[in-house]
């Protein structure tokens, strides 16, 4: 905490109010505000990892708990699901909403999360609808993507969360000042986590309760791995589980995120910025990665809001669009776990969390490694069995349009099973790769692979030639 911010005086209510938030919004800035002032150690001695066998099973569950068609039915019309859609790509350098990033040519995120619903309301002949939370960063351009879908056997709702205004990390001054013009700069999206006061300002919690829904299954749009799972949503079903998370085990290309961790015998979640830097080699061991798959009991949210009791952790984030020294506190929607009653973690299988976050990602999704079909992302059955590739591109890669500038076409990658790539590098067209291949550019140096060659367990560098 910088020095005076310990010492931060209140914010009156009217000069928030004098900005258009809603008094819900106000009182959660304010909690948040005064809990970061108050700040608690996170990362203490008392935290334990979780033990496995306390965690449920996912493929236990599909052996032990099978669904039969009707019950399907019955099952699937309590759901609704929706998607976390509140951010940008902007890691990629990508000023467009998350959803309507493309993964393949014509084929977004959206368009992916549509057409898995669509089907399975064909499937089943039943009506899950399809709620989109937006911030004020992606609301008009989503609600423009989701006109084309008008026609479709699916109901599409969107909502936005509120924005919370950046503080001033010395003093926790508001950057905005009142009566100025809207600046996006000087406001932010508080996390996944305003989920919960969002369905309930909007009034869409009471109306999917009164229309007869039961669970929510929450998800990031950009995890392609996130489709809707009957025997998890049975499961919760039949032992009145409240929260949800699924868990999977952590590989190293895992850094921002969070991981499970069981304090005082109840589960949490936290995330890698709370741990203290003198703590983050303990944090490595922590191994159950979060996917932000959650499946929720839709009254206990209400419950818990109505008591006030939905109380979660905040994460502090360092804008960097701005040379002022500025915070803005974040709320993860996992971290609701430790408020519910009969939470549970579900151990789940790699491919339920394939999130796109990096253009190393995006380059495994576009690969032939992967095929869509109705929403769903499949390992092309020619490499079933085996595990994904590692593949870690270089910063020049990093943003989407330098990207896109040095693949002429996506390599060939069936038979791959690491990629490294620094430097100035370019790929010519119809590129094979296989086994280990690692090629450097020195700097200076440009290395441009020929249109048509396979590169079969190669190390090429700036000096060494094919
Ligand atoms: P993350 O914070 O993990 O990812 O949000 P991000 O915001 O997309 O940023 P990067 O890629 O880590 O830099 C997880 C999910 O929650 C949504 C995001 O769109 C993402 O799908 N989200 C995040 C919101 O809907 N609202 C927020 O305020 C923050």
């Amino acid at each position: 905490l910088a020095h005076g911010a310990r010492f931060a005086a209140p914010i009156d209510k009217s000069v928030l109010a004098s900005f258009g938030m809603k008094e819900d919004e106000i009182q959660a800035f304010q909690q948040q505000r005064q809990r970061y002032i108050n700040k608690d150690k996170i990362f203490s001695d008392e935290i334990k990892i979780p033990n496995k066998s306390d965690m449920i099973d996912y493929h236990q569950l599909h052996i032990l708990s099978p669904v039969d068609g009707a019950n399907a039915s019955r099952l699937l019309n309590k759901l609704a699901v929706i998607k976390l859609n509140g951010g940008l790509g902007s890691r990629m350098g990508c000023k467009t909403s998350k959803g309507s990033f493309e993964i393949a040519p014509g084929i977004s995120f959206l368009d992916m999360a549509v057409a898995h619903i669509e089907q399975i309301n064909q499937d089943y002949s039943v009506d899950i609808p399809l709620l989109i939370m937006n911030s004020f960063k992606t609301h008009q351009e989503t609600l423009k993507n989701v006109e084309k879908y008008k026609n479709h056997r699916i109901s599409i709702k969107t909502f936005q969360q509120s924005k919370f205004p950046k503080m001033y990390k010395d003093t926790l001054n508001l950057v905005p000042k009142p009566n100025s013009q809207f600046n996006p700069k000087e406001w932010y999206p508080p996390g996944s986590g305003d989920l919960f006061r969002a369905l309930q300002s909007s009034g869409i919690l009471d109306e999917l309760i009164s229309s007869g829904k039961e669970y929510l299954f929450i998800s990031n749009i950009e995890n392609m791995g996130a489709i809707i799972d009957l025997q998890v949503l049975n499961h919760i079903h039949l032992q009145k589980i409240e929260f949800g998370l699924e868990v999977t085990s952590r590989i190293n290309t895992d850094s921002t995120g969070g991981i499970l961790m069981s304090y005082k015998d109840k589960l949490h979640l936290l995330e890698l910025s709370q741990v203290k830097s003198d703590k983050i080699k303990a944090f490595k061991d922590f191994r159950f990665w979060n996917t932000n798959n959650i499946w929720i009991n839709l009254k206990a949210i209400q419950a818990l809001l109505k008591d006030d009791k939905l109380i979660l952790d905040w994460i502090v984030a360092y804008p960097n669009d701005d040379h002022k020294a500025m915070v803005q506190l974040e709320t993860p929607v996992g971290m609701g776990i430790q408020n519910f009653k009969n939470s549970v973690a579900i151990f789940v299988p790699r491919d339920r969390y394939r999130p796109i976050k990096s253009t190393s990602h995006l380059l495994l999704a576009q690969s032939n490694l992967f095929q869509f079909d109705h929403g769903q992302v499949k390992m092309n059955p020619k490499r079933e069995g085996l595990d994904v590739p590692l593949i870690k591109l270089g910063e020049e890669f990093t943003q989407i349009s330098e990207y896109e500038k040095r693949f002429k076409s996506i390599p060939d990658m069936l038979e791959l099973d690491h990629l490294t790539v620094s430097g100035d590098v370019y790929f010519g067209s119809d590129v094979t790769l296989k086994g280990t291949v690692i090629v450097v550019a020195n700097h200076g140096e440009r290395i441009d692979i020929p249109d048509g060659v396979t590169l079969e367990n190669k190390i090429l560098s700036g000096t060494l030639r094919i």
